[in-house]
């Protein structure tokens, strides 16, 4: 190439790139609509951002983002640790106060995202689960998947252990892209 020709090319890869700016940045501009659109499809519950309940609550399974139960559920919950799923989860009085304080502030009840929703409008107002993965809504979600992916998967052992599956779990992400079945990959239904 001689230089008039590298100079030339130069210019045109300048004005390319220019170009392609201008249409992302052009993109970017509606980017109230998108930006909810993008949130509302990828994010379903937000993520923990308690150190306390992270650490006490994600010591012997999933820490569970607090948006997936009503308040009510929490409160029954935390009232309870004594009997936790036949296991022994006390805290002393502080601790565990603190933690059902963020549990009721973030429960499904004060979110507007839509799997919270979806959830609470499915439960009568009497009605507080204590496990969601029993919940119907994600029964429905997950009754297609047969039990050697999951029961009889000792990497999986059980549909309450969300991360082995969802690969984004800890990031409030829930959708078919991360889902992977160890020994399995993908689902396809
Ligand atoms: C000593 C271990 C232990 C600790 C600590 C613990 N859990 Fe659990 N948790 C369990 C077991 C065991 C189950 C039942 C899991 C299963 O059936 O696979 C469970 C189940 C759950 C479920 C239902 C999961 C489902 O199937 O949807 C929730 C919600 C839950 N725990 C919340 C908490 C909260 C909140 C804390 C902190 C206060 C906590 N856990 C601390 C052992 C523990
Ligand atoms: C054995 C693997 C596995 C486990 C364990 C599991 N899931 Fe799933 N989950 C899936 C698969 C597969 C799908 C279906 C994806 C699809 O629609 O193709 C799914 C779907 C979902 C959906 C619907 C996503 C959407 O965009 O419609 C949600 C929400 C969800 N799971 C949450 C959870 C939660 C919360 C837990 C734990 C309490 C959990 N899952 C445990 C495999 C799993």
């Amino acid at each position: 190439m001689n230089r008039k020709l590298v100079f030339a090319t130069l210019l045109l890869a300048g004005g390319l790139t220019l170009t392609l700016g201008g249409i992302a940045h052009a993109d970017d501009d509606d980017y109230g609509e998108r930006e909810w659109g993008r949130y509302g499809r990828s994010v379903d519950v937000p993520p923990v951002a308690n150190s306390r309940y992270a650490a006490e609550c994600g010591s012997c399974h999933f820490a569970y983002q607090p948006g997936w139960l009503p308040a009510r559920s929490w409160r029954q919950m935390m009232g309870n640790l004594g009997n936790h799923f036949g296991e022994n989860a006390e805290l002393d009085a502080a601790t565990r106060d603190a933690i059902t304080g963020y549990l009721v502030e973030q429960a499904a009840d004060t979110q507007s995202n839509r799997m919270s929703r979806r959830i609470l409008a499915s439960l009568k107002a009497d009605e507080a689960p204590q496990r969601i993965s029993e919940l119907r809504f994600m029964r429905r979600e997950h009754d297609e998947i047969p039990a050697r992916m999951v029961e009889k998967n000792p990497k999986v052992g059980s549909r309450s252990s969300c991360q082995a599956c969802h690969t984004q779990a800890a990031a409030g992400i829930f959708n078919e892209h991360g889902v992977n079945i160890p020994g399995f990959g993908r689902f396809e239904d």
